[in-house]
């Protein structure tokens, strides 16, 4: 089987918090997610993993041992620099949620700001800080029908700053994502590039920075969002895919986890500018 064929879909974002309680908290208060699930896992030390939803969006909130995050803390936002969900009623979306105690992050020090050239028709955003300092935006596409939904919608799209925008499309496409919409955006520095890849409604907003940010992106790829989780038919067969493909590897096999129903087997890998890419199997079974 190829990675297209065993690839279903985006399973969820992966947030490495020191505060497992307070963020998810935070989330529930703020931004309206529901707890699905919830495991203390040894593997091999002691995990703290609280799974919410938002509708199409799971994030997978993840306290690792007290000696680690000191490090965390001082994380910078890495390759995935953001991630963003539909607001329909942007004005009334990003009101509540400043409402409800969400700072604004720097990248929006004014709140809402047009991004014209971005997708067929522009789209509105406003970056707000989450309780791991991960930037969240809330994100309105004037080219999309909301069909008359109000408040947050779950999942826009997941930003990664990379360094070559080509590069990124095809390894994404050999994963089963397809180029849907592009644009640019103006910096005082120069002009950004972007794609918007997608799988099965999960966009990717691809972003192809500046040579010296790509220095800097380099040296430290992983940020504030850890992982993005991929759900694949087989992760064996995946794994196998990944080593044809000449994909790096974080894990040399398949770990097995006590989550959900039936367990997980999951690994790993690096996508080009080293975000993590957890290839994920929902076991049906028990193991
Ligand atoms: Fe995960
Ligand atoms: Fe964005």
């Amino acid at each position: 089987m190829t990675l297209k064929e065993n690839v279903v879909g985006v399973q969820h974002l992966g947030i490495p918090v020191w505060d497992l309680e307070g963020a998810r908290h935070w989330y529930e208060e703020v931004l309206g997610f529901e707890t699905a699930y919830q495991k203390q896992v040894f593997y091999p030390v002691r995990f703290d993993v609280v799974f919410l939803q938002q509708h199409d969006l799971t994030v997978e909130l993840c306290c690792p041992p007290a000696h680690t995050h000191r490090a965390l803390r001082e994380r910078g936002h890495g390759v995935m620099a953001h991630y963003a969900m539909d607001a329909p009623d942007f004005a009334a979306c990003a009101k509540r949620v400043a409402a409800r105690g969400a700072a604004l992050d720097v990248s929006t020090p004014d709140g809402c700001v047009l991004y014209e050239h971005i997708g067929p028709k522009g789209v509105r955003g406003i970056n707000f800080v989450g309780p791991s300092n991960e930037v969240i935006e809330l994100c309105h596409d004037y080219a999309e029908d909301y069909l008359g939904k109000t408040g947050l919608q779950g999942w826009s799209h997941l930003a990664l700053k990379v360094a070559d925008l080509s590069k990124t499309t095809d390894f994404y496409a050999r994963l089963g994502f397809q180029k849907t919409a592009d644009g640019y955006l103006d910096t005082p520095d120069g002009r950004l590039w972007i794609a918007f890849l997608t799988i099965r409604g999960f966009s990717l907003e691809v972003i192809q920075v500046l040579p010296g940010e790509a220095e800097q992106l380099r040296r430290e790829p992983v940020g504030h969002l850890d992982h993005l989780a991929l759900e694949v038919l087989d992760a064996g067969d995946a794994l196998s895919a990944c080593r044809r493909g000449r994909i790096p590897l974080v894990d040399q096999v398949v770990k097995r986890l006590p989550l959900f129903a039936h367990g997980v087997k999951c690994f790993t890998a690096l996508g080009p500018d080293g975000e993590r890419i957890e290839f994920c199997e929902m076991c049906k079974n028990n193991y």
